[in-house]
């Protein structure tokens, strides 16, 4: 048995949803531990190609119980439509289930995501819209709903009147229309009667899997990065991608996580505001996000692009307790001639940071320094083994690993599923 954490390692869509795929062919359970539908983790397989926002990425295996945990913020309507689209694709749900500690995220959290985006004027943080923070927000202040009162209809009317009262001043304050609370409380009924046999409480469906020494994989959303504590607020979502929340997130002791694999691309990207040392604004930026398709599963927006961060995966690695890497998109490098890596920022006096990411402020103020690594200039889009990599191709990874300081565990050299080996 492992309980294996897989998180962002980056700033998200590092490749998360291809790794779990690949993993969950082996997998007893998957659990989704934080975030909501702000996530798109693409997967392609068999099954065609699918951005999953909020299904736990182990959806494409029947034998796989997938768990929308409870360091989750759900929203229902979003889970209904991705729940069709899958459907739609010919895939089995009966195996899908919601805790019932989620937290609900309302419309009326996508509505203030947009006011209140709006209301920060030029100094937005560049939200997915979907609703994250106002939900998380409300979860911290008490007044959330979670996705087990849609299975106490008293319960769940009197917790959203009590919200409302909260949330309609702040939609006025902030010039939108307030909210009919009848209208949603139907809405809220239709929830239940779509999702309600799915909506349970998960302690005894995970301790049953650990107790029988089951594979667990804990899936996370977003990177480090973005982490709200440890990512560069307030530029980051509302929720903790870190694996020290994966174990509370998706509900078992903190001690029964053997692995965490931290997902890394070959280069970097961002999407969103905030300060991003290692972009490029250059035409090599602009060859990484074509030959990359870096633009968002989610909200299609372009991705910012630039050359793998050493300090940033150094800092990630250490948070994380990372025991392996997963390295993908490795063949989007194939064709450069030479290939950078960031090892050190410098700050304004001159000092040099190697092993800790500088906060916010002061990481607008940091100029990266560059090695440069030759590139392979050749296909390893079909490379299954070690072995089969060009010789540069290991050398550039074996210099990554070196700066996470951990090893690597799987190379992903295409988005199909088979494209991906062990190391
Ligand atoms: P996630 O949010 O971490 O799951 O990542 P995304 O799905 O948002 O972004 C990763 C993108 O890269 C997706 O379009 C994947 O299909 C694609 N991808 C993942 N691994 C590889 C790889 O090794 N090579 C290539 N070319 N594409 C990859
Ligand atoms: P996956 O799981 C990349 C970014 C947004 C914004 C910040 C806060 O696919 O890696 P939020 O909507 O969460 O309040 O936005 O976080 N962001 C993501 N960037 N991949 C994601 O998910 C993201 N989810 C949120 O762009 O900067
Ligand atoms: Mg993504």
């Amino acid at each position: 048995m492992t309980v294996t954490a897989i998180v962002g390692a980056q700033w998200g869509d590092e490749g998360k949803g291809r790794i779990i795929d690949y993993l969950a062919q082996n997998a007893d359970v998957v659990i989704r531990f934080q975030g909501g539908d702000n996530a798109g983790h693409t997967v392609i397989n068999e099954h065609g190609k699918h951005a999953l926002h909020l299904i736990p990425s182990g959806i494409f295996n029947p034998n796989t119980a997938n768990i929308i945990g409870t360091g989750c913020v759900v929203n229902p309507q979003s889970l209904l439509e991705e729940m069709a689209s899958l459907s739609k694709a010919g895939l089995a749900l009966d195996n899908l289930w919601i805790s019932t500690r989620a937290q609900m995220l309302m419309p009326y959290h996508r509505t203030l995501d947009v006011l209140e985006e709006s209301a920060r004027g030029k100094d937005t943080i560049g939200t997915t819209k979907r609703g994250i923070g106002p939900a998380y927000a409300d979860k911290a202040a008490r007044s959330g709903l979670r996705m087990g009162d849609l299975l106490q209809p008293d319960w769940l009317e009197s917790r959203l009147d009590n919200a409302l009262q909260t949330v309609n001043h702040k939609i006025e304050i902030l010039g939108g229309e307030p909210v009919d609370g009848a209208a949603l409380y139907a809405l809220c009924m239709e929830f239940q009667a779509k999702l309600g046999s799915r909506i349970v409480d998960t302690v005894p469906l995970v301790r049953h899997a650990i107790d029988h020494q089951q594979e667990i994989l804990l899936e996370g959303q977003l990177g480090v990065m973005r982490d709200l504590d440890w990512g560069i607020y307030p530029y980051v979502t509302s929720s903790n991608p870190t694996a020290s929340f994966a174990s509370s997130g998706a509900g078992l002791p903190a001690r029964a996580i053997d692995r965490v694999i931290g997902v890394v691309k070959a280069y970097s990207t961002a999407v969103g505001d905030g300060p991003f040392p290692v972009e490029l604004h250059d035409e090599m930026g602009e060859r990484l996000r074509s030959e990359g398709g870096e633009y968002g599963a989610t909200t299609g927006r372009p991705r910012r692009c630039g050359w793998f961060d050493g300090v940033a995966i150094r800092y990630a690695s250490w948070l994380n307790g990372m025991t392996g890497l997963a390295i993908t998109k490795l063949d989007i490098l194939d064709s450069f001639d030479v290939i950078k890596v960031c090892v050190g920022y410098q700050l304004p006096d001159g000092q040099v940071i190697r092993d800790s990411m500088p906060d916010t402020p002061l990481l607008y103020k940091v100029t990266p320094l560059y090695e440069e690594w030759a590139g392979w200039k050749t296909s390893t889009a079909n490379c299954r083994h070690w072995g089969d990599l060009p010789k540069e191709a290991r050398a550039y990874i074996h210099r990554l690993s070196e700066l996470a300081g951990i090893k690597v565990d799987y190379v992903s050299v295409g988005a199909q599923r088979e494209q991906m080996f062990e190391v």
